[in-house]
């Protein structure tokens, strides 16, 4: 242990977000990963869980989830955020954590809420700070400033706040993706997760229901043009200095990587990515370069496009706090590059620490 007495790590986890349950399993494997032998004498963990709706359960509850004794569906609905009490996180007691690990994936959490809420702790967290967290979640700001910098994208179309009910309105959308765009399109909520909200629309039919169903989530919606591609991802650890994992391909059966094919079907996974190194070195510096354009540290996984006609690298999205359940991409990266889960976890509190 590094100097004296060990760290508590208060663990933050399922959250009033779409992926709530993804966010469970994660943080399933990282307190299995905290409580290794090795890590054991080093730390302590804290559980933390917010149910769907809001409410933060305390941490004996929060650690039975976690351990499987104590099925978190069955807590009971309560008011979102009691507005009658002023302080939400009373009779949670957070006075003793030495470092946040934030796990909620989507809204609420990933956006970077979960850390305005921990800067008043006055505590480090794992993970990037609010800026970067809030624009990883915003597919169009993230979009804007990745064009700004001539990073490879699709071409896309941005459509914000429109009234859906406004025939006129629909037509001039529909006209505007007809001129500049190719079918297929991708039509997706600006913040969501996990391809929840997302459609593959393949004739001007379709597009109604495309935007509806984006408009659900959030009503700024982005196109894109949809592209052959294979799906190639970058793992990022590091904070002054930001350190690339191997590169990682993952291959799924259904047509595009839905919210099925990413937690119910058999997907495969392939490290390293079968590509050529000059691809790969390629791929790796566009990784650090969109973290660094967005204030993105810590950890977070960059996911790419590869066309499949052309070999073209065209860069996706950036996940501030990516998947660590048993089968995510993210820790699979760093255990071929070296670190396995227990290390990778300690690996990020002592990042957080600037160790
Ligand atoms: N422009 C595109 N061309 C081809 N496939 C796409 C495109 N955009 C999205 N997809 C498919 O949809 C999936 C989810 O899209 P993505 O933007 O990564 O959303 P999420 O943030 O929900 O993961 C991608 O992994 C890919 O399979
Ligand atoms: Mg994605």
């Amino acid at each position: 242990m590094i100097g004296g007495k060990k760290k508590c790590i208060g663990l933050i986890f399922g959250g009033h977000s779409n992926e709530h349950e993804v966010s469970i399993s994660s943080a399933k494997t990282v307190f299995q990963a905290f409580n290794a032998q090795k890590n054991k004498e080093r730390f302590t963990v804290k559980a933390f869980y917010i149910n769907k709706y809001g409410d933060w359960l305390d941490s004996d509850i929060s650690e039975k989830i976690l351990i499987g004794e104590f099925k978190y569906y069955k807590t009971k609905k309560q008011k979102i955020f009691n507005q009658e009490k002023i302080n939400f996180l009373e009779g949670i007691e957070f006075q003793n954590i030495d470092v946040w690990f934030p796990l909620l994936h989507g809204i609420n959490g990933e956006d970077g809420s979960i850390h305005g809420l921990i800067r008043f702790t006055r505590k480090p967290l794992v993970g990037c700070g609010i800026i970067g967290s809030a624009l990883g979640m915003d597919k169009i700001l993230m979009k804007t400033i990745f064009s700004n910098l001539k990073l490879p994208q699709v071409n896309y179309l941005v459509f914000q706040n429109e009234d859906l009910n406004d025939k006129q309105v629909k037509n001039k959308i529909i006209d505007e993706i007809l001129k500049k765009l190719k079918f297929p399109v991708f039509v997706k909520p600006s913040n969501s997760g996990s391809s929840l909200g997302i459609s593959k629309v393949k004739n001007e039919s379709e597009i109604l229901l495309a935007l509806e169903k984006a408009r659900e989530i959030d009503p700024r919606i982005l196109i894109e043009e949809g592209l052959e591609v294979r799906e190639i991802e970058c793992g990022i650890i590091g904070n002054s200095k930001l350190l690339t994992s191997e590169i990682g391909e993952v291959n799924y059966s259904s047509e595009w990587y839905d919210y099925d094919s990413k937690y119910h079907s058999d997907n495969k996974i392939i490290i390293p990515a079968a590509i050529d190194s000059k691809i790969k070195k390629e791929i790796k510096e566009i990784a650090i370069r969109s973290c660094r354009a967005l204030n993105i540290f810590g950890f977070a996984r960059v996911d790419f496009f590869l066309e499949k006609s052309s070999n073209k690298i065209l860069l996706n999205e950036i996940n501030t706090i990516p998947g660590f359940t048993k089968n995510s991409m993210f820790p699979m990266l760093w255990e071929a590059s070296g670190l396995k889960i227990e290390q990778l976890v300690a690996k990020l509190v002592d990042i957080s620490l600037d160790l």
